[in-house]
């Protein structure tokens, strides 16, 4: 018998991407499904995923166990996104109220806006301030089913403001049931005060920067936002390269308001990712596939930026590319840190399937941050990081959207999140 700390069973249906990672072409749409399912964990990990009738003969519950009865539930594995700005202190609603009267956001970052209005108000916050901030959202990540993300800083733009950034998401990480994966990301702009002396702004950050923070073991990967108006393709690769001298893995944001050749350049340089590609070329998608690049795709932020140009999902994932889907929370292009919307969006707008998109959304999201052998699906060996979602299958996880299904988060094992019981009525 397998002893169990927690068992979940009856659930409606379980439904979750199985390994090897990543999952491309045809096998992404591809999830294991299973009615009336169980899953047990003992520790931070699952020791069992089945049929719940089998996990009445195969697990036993230790004493002090929790068992949970889950019936007319869905399970799935908790979301891991892999691409979000979360630390960072104001708010650009002023900005977003301009848009809405037609300005574009390159206008308004030409204009000292955007990105450079958050490094102002970022240098300024102290880290307290900066650290509820980051609190705040992750359990918001939290309530709306992500269970691991990524977290870049580039709203410093300068070695003390940078530092204190990733030092913030380190903090915060030690007392979040959220997993925090680190990137420094101090190639986000040329800040306003160097911008007549950009080559120098770049030897910092190669010089620097990136050798500090890998001392610190402050990040593990390594961004540049290559495009025009930020970093020019030159740039973005001293860049990378730099990081990987220093042992930061290389992702970046590639071809998302112009075609700039980024997908080819993460294809050059092994990046885990190239994220947006909103105008990647032909030659981009075949050398991305070729060379294991994830396209980590960011439905939410066109959407907000009322963009008529959308990434070539289907192309993408037929040219066999990895492809994996993001909130990129962030204050300027996509102020949400929910998960759900991002898979609809993905469904509606992409064309991707919605089983595509849950794969997208867990197992191929965690590829791309080199943790799918831990998390990302729910499968033995694996860490126990689940939903329970009010939902009688994964179809309505798409099908009722703008409404939050989560009911309960484990995370490694722990009960993480219960959501308050008055909100736990059924509605008919
Ligand atoms: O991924 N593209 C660059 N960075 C963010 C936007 C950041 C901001 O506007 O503050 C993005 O869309
Ligand atoms: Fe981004």
């Amino acid at each position: 018998m397998l002893e169990a700390d927690l068992l979940l069973e009856h659930a409606a249906e379980l439904a979750t991407p199985v390994g090897p990672a990543p999952r491309t072409g045809k096998s992404l749409g591809s999830l294991r499904i299973i009615p009336d399912a169980a899953v047990a964990v003992a520790g931070e990990s699952l020791i069992f995923v089945g049929p719940t009738r089998d996990a009445q003969a195969k697990v036993r519950l230790r004493g002090g166990g929790l068992r949970l009865d889950v019936s007319g539930k869905t399970l799935l594995p908790g979301f891991v996104d892999p691409h979000t700005h979360l630390p960072f202190a104001g708010s650009r609603a002023a900005e977003f109220r301009m848009r809405l009267e037609g300005r574009t956001y390159e206008e308004i970052a030409a204009a000292g806006g955007g990105i450079l209005s958050t490094v102002q108000a970022t240098r300024a916050a102290a880290v307290p301030d900066l650290a509820a901030g980051a609190l705040g959202r992750l359990d918001r990540m939290l309530e709306w089913g992500t269970t691991t993300c990524e977290a870049k800083s580039g709203y410093g733009l300068s070695l003390e403001a940078e530092l204190k950034q990733l030092r913030v998401l380190e903090e915060v990480s030690r007392c979040h049931p959220v997993e925090i994966v680190p990137t420094f990301l101090g190639a986000h702009t040329v800040p306003v005060e160097r911008r007549s002396q950009r080559e120098d702004y770049v030897r910092e950050v190669v010089e620097e920067m990136i050798p500090r923070v890998s001392e610190e073991r402050l990040a593990e990967f390594c961004d540049v936002f290559c495009e025009r108006g930020a970093f020019t393709l030159a740039e973005s690769e001293k860049i990378l390269e730099a990081g990987k001298r220093f042992g930061l893995k290389p992702r970046l944001h590639a071809d998302q308001l112009s075609s700039g050749g980024g997908a080819e350049l993460a294809a050059r340089i092994g990046a885990a990712s190239a994220d947006h590609l909103e105008f990647v070329s032909e030659a981009g998608i075949e050398r991305m596939a070729a060379a294991g690049v994830t396209a980590v795709l960011i439905p939410g932020a066109g959407f907000f930026l009322m963009s008529p140009h959308r990434p070539p999902a289907r192309r993408l994932v037929e040219g066999g590319v990895s492809v994996a889907l993001a909130t990129d929370f962030n204050p300027g292009t996509c102020p949400t840190e929910a998960m759900p919307p991002i898979l609809v969006l993905a469904c509606l707008t992409l064309s991707l399937g919605i089983e595509e998109a849950i794969t997208a959304a867990t197992l191929n999201a965690a590829h791309s941050l080199g943790r799918s052998a831990v998390i990302g699906s729910l499968e033995e060996g694996k860490q126990a990081d689940i939903q329970v979602l009010d939902i009688p299958d994964h179809t309505h996880l798409v099908y009722r959207f703008g409404v939050n299904h989560v009911e309960t988060i484990v995370k490694k094992g722990a009960l993480a999140y219960h959501r308050p019981a008055s909100r736990m009525r059924r509605s008919p």
